[in-house]
């Protein structure tokens, strides 16, 4: 395993989720190419490859590596479940938890995130809604990373199709707790969107589609981070 380098923000993270791209080694390949691009720029970025290929992609990179999810589980029987023990053993960074695609009830958000806390795991913890930030958002998370579901895998940018979501957000957030920081998601393909994240207050974004299903994730990586 390599020594990990600290997230810094503005921050972009790639959650590869389970697109055909990333199966077997195209996770780590695509891995390869943000730790490149994040050692040459000093640019934040922190990939989220699927759960199977979580240790397979930490050893051999240096930029911080989140699990998709956790799940609030002690080590034992469980058969199928990821413990927050077994992702910090795997060498993860850090987390997804609550992501739209994989929700959990409120509570388990808040026992996932103490887990994590207990084992030095960075949190992001995704909301839906300006509410559901502000809920979460009491659970002391590192981030909260607002993502509209029916924005998600689009075309159109949350800054640009809703900039208020991720305005109200991060004032909404600000407001339980300023330590928290805020992400916003979906949609997001480009530099323009980027630099419009920041500028409406969040401290980076959270993408999947735009870079995962690139033809050239590395040019797309470069471009998404312009004007950082
Ligand atoms: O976790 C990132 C996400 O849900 C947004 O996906 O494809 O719209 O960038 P995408």
């Amino acid at each position: 395993m390599r020594p990990v380098v600290r997230l810094k923000t503005p921050a972009v993270i790639v959650n590869c989720k389970v697109y055909t791209e990333v199966e077997g080694s195209g996770a780590l390949n695509l891995a390869l190419v943000c730790d490149r691009v994040a050692e040459e720029t000093g640019i934040g970025i922190a990939v989220c490859p699927p759960m199977v290929e979580l240790g397979r992609v930490t050893d051999r990179v240096s930029l911080p590596v989140f699990s998709q999810n956790v799940d609030p589980r002690k080590p034992g029987s469980g058969t199928g479940y990821t413990t927050p023990t077994a992702v910090k053993a795997a060498g993860a960074y850090g987390t997804l938890i609550n992501h739209s695609e994989h929700k959990q009830p409120a509570a388990d958000v808040g026992t996932c995130v103490s887990m994590c806390r207990d084992l030095d795991l960075y949190t992001c913890v995704c909301a839906d809604t300006v509410d559901v930030a502000k809920e979460l958002a009491a659970f002391k998370p590192r981030m909260i990373a607002v993502e509209p579901p029916e924005l998600i895998g689009g075309d159109i940018s949350v800054t640009t199709a809703n900039p208020k979501i991720v305005q109200d957000t991060v004032e909404a957030v600000e407001s339980v707790d300023s330590d928290v920081m805020v992400l916003c998601g979906a949609g997001v393909k480009t530099g323009e969107d980027v630099k419009a994240a920041v500028d409406l207050g969040a401290h980076g974004v959270l993408l999947a589609s735009g870079v995962v299903k690139a033809k050239d994730p590395e040019n797309v990586l470069r471009d998404l981070i312009k004007h950082l």
